[in-house]
């Protein structure tokens, strides 16, 4: 069986985003693959995090996870802290990393723009994300459309390291679904959706109640030619609303299109809406189910044991042909 491995930051509350271009993909993927979903709050800290909105943040991502479909008996769930083989790994794959291929980095860029104090570790993320991936011998890793560049470096740190020491790390594949990889703003939707945008009407977060969502998808920003089309360069906020339709119906874009001849943007928002909400509902109920139980922290215990008794084999491994240690007289 091949193995996924996949991570998303507990850095705030979801988005839809999160949940279609990412999780909902998950709950499929589990019973086809080995699998190790990882909630990575060592990759939240190369931002500044409030110590008690983290520890909220982490568990209300591990719950999100369950509620969404992952089921403990099939995948493996954990926090990514509680594995110390991701940053051990993670300092061996920056020692393969260069500066310059870091700074190149889109998210390194965007997030370090216009800032005067940025951290050191906002730079090291892509190694430290590619030891998260390497340790679990990935085949393949599930994602939205913006970690394609981070996935590439994983794949060169790889293949570097391989070539100068061992074969020691498998070369994993992106998988980046068909719809829902790249949900847009609601109010710029030629920018991507996202947790911190400044602007609450652009972004649909997953634990929005149901007159919430009804708002932000009837606000949505459209055009003035009044045909629901997929056009994205042309139309690219009714493209979106076709987009998060599909992927909470699970139509395609051309049977909406055929089956939208005729109907007026209103109509169509409130469609868009109630699927959304139909989509969400059964997830935030289980989600208010699971918060607060003690099951959570029995999941996640067991998580972490799983994995880090498959992440310190790779991590010796990797130690080893690097002439890390000693090698015991007896
Ligand atoms: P993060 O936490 O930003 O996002 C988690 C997942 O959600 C996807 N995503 C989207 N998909 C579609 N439309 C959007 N608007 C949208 N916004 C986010 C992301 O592509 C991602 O799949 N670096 C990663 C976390 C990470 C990771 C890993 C992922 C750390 N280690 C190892 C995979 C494997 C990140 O910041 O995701």
């Amino acid at each position: 069986m091949k193995t996924i491995f996949s991570g998303i930051q507990p850095s705030g509350t979801l988005t839809l985003g999160n949940y279609l271009g990412a999780m909902k993909q998950f709950v499929t993927l589990q019973y086809e693959y080995n699998c190790y979903f990882c909630i990575v709050d060592e990759h939240a800290i190369t931002v500044p995090q409030d110590r008690l909105k983290l520890r909220e943040n982490i568990r209300s991502l591990a719950a999100l996870y369950l509620a969404s479909g992952i089921d403990p008996n099939q995948a493996t769930l954990f926090i990514q802290s509680e594995v110390s083989a991701h940053t051990q790994l993670g300092w061996i794959m920056q020692t393969q990393s260069y500066i310059g291929e870091l700074e190149r980095m889109t998210q390194f860029k965007d997030k370090s723009d216009g800032k005067e104090a940025v951290s050191a570790a906002l730079l090291t993320y892509p190694p430290l994300m590619a030891s998260d991936i390497l340790l679990y011998n990935t085949d393949v890793v599930p994602v939205g459309n913006d970690q394609k560049q981070h996935l590439e470096i994983t794949r060169d740190l790889a293949q570097r390291f391989n070539r100068k020491f061992n074969d020691i790390f498998t070369i994993p594949e992106i998988k980046i679904s068909k719809v829902g990889a790249r949900i847009m703003s609601l109010q710029e939707p030629t920018k991507k959706m996202s947790k911190s945008d400044l602007n609450q009407k652009s972004t649909i977060f997953i634990l929005d109640e149901p007159k919430q969502i009804e708002k932000k998808v009837k606000s949505a920003v459209t055009d003035s030619e009044g045909v629901v089309r997929f056009d994205p360069v042309n139309k690219p906020g009714i493209s979106n609303l076709l987009t998060i339709l599909a992927s909470c119906s699970n139509q395609t874009i051309k049977q909406l299109e055929a089956s939208y001849t005729n109907v007026n943007y209103g109509q169509f928002k409130q469609d868009v809406a109630n699927a959304v909400i139909a989509e969400l509902e059964p997830v935030q109920q289980r989600y208010n189910e699971i918060i607060n139980s003690n099951e959570l922290d029995e999941i996640l215990d067991q998580g972490a044991e799983k994995a880090s008794l498959v992440a310190n084999k790779k991590l010796a491994k990797a130690k080893k042909a690097m002439g890390l240690g000693r090698v015991k007289k007896r």
